[in-house]
């Protein structure tokens, strides 16, 4: 499904030569894809700023390898096709021997394919569709996937909201929200629950009337909203205007102040999962906390912000114990990961390359976000 760009054996040869230019850089390059503006914006640049706090302590620190980290961030801008050139571009032109990036997991799968051809490690945040890692050896996350945060919401909504009957409300055209729906749903009907209506959207909808009536006439207990954040705030507005009073909820794409700025009194009371909450009282939150609030006037970091933090340690911990800047020394690094002790808890990099860990409940309580629970794997 996910076609290589060009050739196999033509990126092979690119990525040869290519190696042997990064070798001779005076600076060890990062590179890092990020939708900084558009409609994920606050994704991007939560994950930005904690990418960037990392690599200025890591410098502060004296680098790595008798090298200056030198972070070089490009803006897909939210938009499709965009990652792609951009990574491209980090490749060829830049010459980075590593990528941080995506957020959504459609653009990190729409990236991938090229870190893998070209042999550049990549590390996805805070992407969690399973496939992103499945392109191939050279893809990494340090973050849980969704078929852990489905099983988190289905017993969530089943054991803490009890509820039995529940509506799905899907974007169609991410691949985060049809295979986080999916697994929910496994679960969730695994439990004794029931899906009673299964109802579609596109990413950048506006109006979700029609979907929202057809869903209050199936009489349910609670939805599902498996979505980013506009679009989730927006349905709880348009579903309260339809006096729908039940609860709403999703994963960690309603993370995002937007939530509740689009959202307003609407999303009270919703609930979502996600990676790590500023407010869970352990010695690695606080210090991380403080140390951005300090860096970036006063903001409190969020999941995004703590992923892009640990995602950037992960690459140069893997830089510095391979003792090389070669891709498939720093590679087979990464695999190696273990018990990499990081904001969101530790990173130990399993045979997919993924990572596994603890997820928290989030609710929204008098305009704020408010932590409900952690979740053990
Ligand atoms: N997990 C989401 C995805 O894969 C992205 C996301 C991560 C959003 C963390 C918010 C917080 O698309």
């Amino acid at each position: 499904m996910f076609r290589l760009p060009r050739t196999l054996a033509v990126a092979v040869v690119a990525a040869a030569a290519l190696t042997a230019c990064r070798l001779s850089e005076q600076t060890v390059k990062i590179g890092e894809y990020a939708s900084l503006t558009g409609k994920e914006a606050a994704f991007g640049q939560s994950s930005h700023k904690g990418t960037l706090l990392a690599i200025e302590e890591i410098n502060a620190a004296g680098g790595v390898l008798g090298k200056k980290v030198e972070l070089i961030t490009e803006d897909d801008q939210s938009k499709q096709g965009e990652s792609a050139t951009i990574v491209k571009k980090l490749i060829s032109r830049d010459k980075v021997v590593g990528i941080l990036g995506e957020v959504a997991s459609m653009r990190s799968l729409e990236a991938a394919p090229i870190c893998q051809a070209y042999r550049i490690p990549m590390i996805s945040p805070s992407s969690t569709n399973p496939k992103v890692t499945e392109i191939g050896p050279y893809i990494f996350r340090v973050c849980f996937i969704d078929p852990f945060q489905g099983t988190v919401m289905a017993k969530f909504a089943k054991d803490t909201l009890k509820l039995h009957r529940v509506a799905l409300l899907t974007s169609v055209s991410s691949a985060y929200s049809v295979g986080l729906a999916k697994y929910f749903k496994e679960r969730f009907v695994a439990d004794g629950g029931e899906i009673v209506i299964d109802q579609k959207f596109t990413e950048g909808d506006k109006d979700f009337n029609a979907q929202l009536t057809a869903i209050k006439a199936a009489g349910v207990e609670g939805i599902f909203v498996p979505g980013y954040y506009t679009e989730a705030a927006l349905i709880c507005r348009q579903a309260r205007e339809l006096d729908m009073s039940m609860p709403i909820f999703g994963g960690d794409g309603w993370e995002a102040p937007e939530l509740i700025k689009i959202g307003g009194a609407a999303v009270e009371g919703c609930y979502y999962s996600t990676h790590y909450s500023p407010q869970v009282d352990t010695p690695a939150v606080q210090a991380f906390v403080a140390k951005f609030k300090a860096r970036f006037d006063g903001e409190v970091p969020d999941a995004m912000a703590a992923l892009g933090y640990d995602s950037a340690e992960v690459m140069v911990d893997a830089i510095r114990r391979a003792g090389s800047t070669e891709e498939p020394a720093v590679r087979d690094a990464l695999a190696a990961t273990k018990d990499f002790e990081g904001v969101t808890g530790s990173t130990t990099m399993d045979k997919d390359r993924n990572a596994t860990k603890s997820a928290v409940v989030i609710m929204v309580k008098d305009g704020h976000f408010k932590f409900v629970q952690t979740v053990a794997p």
